[in-house]
């Protein structure tokens, strides 16, 4: 272990001695990622292709530190683009291969598979090869030498759940958010499931659709939930994170989101979805000149999809910051149909906590009481409530050396010191919505306000 950390160390140093020698760097980033070191080795990877952009082992090796950190999205997009460019080694076409199994596309995954046995029969890999349901004739290598710096597929360390993509869920696992689930199947799965009656009704699949709301209500969450379902009923689901887009890989923040697109428009019915869109969609005014504005400026093409046709192609964003959308993304074609994201209702809330503290030790709760008092409160405040009053109820079974169980009263407790987040939330919605309502975006928000 020693003897690796002295290796690495060297081998930064020698990096930093000598920044274009890009063999180098690529040798180094393979090591780092070899050694679990992907966040390090993605910058490695990052300042190689800016000296190299075309270079497809470094292509390859970013794509590698993506998906071991569980960014899948942005690696099968890369993984697309070397395909596409009929360069890919096979260890490229395995990995891709994995992903689009993951994707719950088998039969693009097995293509790709085979294309990669094809080129490098030593390549074959049964595990991933039974997956496919492809059979052992077709699987029989001839093994061969590994390069130190080029890690196969199947050793790239798989993401432990920590990472942006964390494991799938479903919309089984959200509580409540009942009016939200409907809307998101009737205006985002149906559509795609069954476009011939959406068409009879003269609407097309596809366009924009934003999430918004206070922070911690569930709108990354139930986007989660609904890549899940959206997954089950094979539509595909690009998840895009702000740095995804602002440092991708070719530090073009415009051609990164392209490929985003590209890659949807190629493989529709697709959703790709834009978590904390307001950094992506912000307002230019007083932004010229700066980077950001470019990029601006693409997502506006991109959505109006007027060089290449959008049909099919849904464009989902979150923001708990709605008022610093550019104007611009809310014109129509673009992202048009708001969904508001509340707080969780007494009746959500009650839910909520029953499923945080399920399987604790805990009293005959009346959670409905709990729910309550804490108007307000967002699911991750709860989540803070429930986290309080099981360590406190934890440091006193530690003391007392047996279970304790948790009661009402510490749920109240730990209620007690937490202050809902929300509130701050609604007083700015209040003052947009009353002063900036023109057009009637915080309709929605006025009238949930005018309910508790
Ligand atoms: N309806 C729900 N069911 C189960 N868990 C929930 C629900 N709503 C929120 N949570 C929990 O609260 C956490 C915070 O929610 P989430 O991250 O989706 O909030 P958000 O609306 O995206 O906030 P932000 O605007 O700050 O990004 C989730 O990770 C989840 O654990
Ligand atoms: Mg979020």
């Amino acid at each position: 272990m020693e003897a690796d950390e002295e290796k690495l160390n060297r081998l930064r140093e020698a990096v930093i001695k000598s920044p274009d020698d890009i063999v180098l760097r690529e040798r180094f980033a393979g090591i780092l990622l070899g050694n679990g070191l992907p966040e390090e080795a993605e910058q490695e990877y990052k300042k190689a292709l800016a000296r190299s952009p075309g270079n497809v082992r470094l292509k390859l090796g970013l794509a590698k530190t993506y998906y071991c950190r569980g960014k899948n999205s942005a690696a099968l997009v890369i993984l697309e683009n070397i395909a596409q460019a009929g360069e890919a080694p096979a260890e490229a076409r395995l990995l891709y291969a994995e992903l689009l199994l993951g994707e719950g596309d088998p039969e693009s995954a097995a293509r790709e598979y085979r294309k990669a046995v094809e080129a490098d029969p030593s390549k074959a890999d049964p595990a991933l090869a039974g997956r496919l349901g492809i059979g052992p004739e077709e699987t029989a290598g001839t093994g061969g030498a590994a390069d130190e710096s080029h890690i196969p597929a199947e050793d790239v360390p798989r993401p432990s759940g920590a990472g942006p993509q964390p494991p799938r869920i479903s919309f089984r696992d959200v509580c409540g958010m009942e009016k939200v689930k409907e809307e998101i199947r009737l205006k985002i799965l149906c559509p795609f499931c069954k476009p011939e009656i959406y068409r009879d009704y003269g609407k097309s699949p596809g366009g924009g659709i934003l999430l918004y709301g206070p922070p911690g209500c569930g709108k990354t969450y139930i986007a989660r939930a609904a890549a899940g379902e959206a997954l089950n009923a094979h539509i595909r689901f690009l998840w895009i994170g702000v740095d995804d887009i602002l440092d991708m890989w070719t530090g073009d923040g415009g051609r990164d989101l392209h490929m985003y697109f590209d890659y949807a428009r190629r493989h529709r019915p697709c959703v790709l979805f834009f978590d904390e869109a307001d950094v992506l969609a912000a307002d230019r005014a007083g932004m010229r000149d700066v980077p950001g504005s470019r990029i601006i400026d693409q997502f506006v093409m991109e959505l109006d999809g007027q060089r290449y046709s959008n049909e099919g192609v849904l464009a989902l964003a979150a923001t708990n910051a709605p008022w610093r959308l550019d104007p611009a993304f809310r014109r129509p074609g673009r992202f048009d149909r708001m969904l508001f994201i509340p707080p969780p209702d007494k009746k959500e809330r009650t839910e909520l906590l029953r499923f945080l503290l399920a399987g604790k030790p805990a009293e005959d709760i009346d959670y409905g009481g709990v729910a309550k008092k804490t108007e307000g409160f967002s699911g991750a405040d709860l989540a803070a409530l429930a986290d309080a009053a099981v360590e406190t109820k934890l440091r006193e079974a530690m003391g007392k050396r047996r279970p304790v169980p948790l009661t009402a009263r510490d749920l109240l407790a730990a209620a007690e010191k937490i202050r809902p987040s929300t509130v701050d939330w609604f007083r700015t919605a209040r003052n947009y919505a009353v002063f900036s309502n023109q057009d009637g975006f915080y309709n929605d928000v006025l009238a949930y306000m005018r309910t508790i």
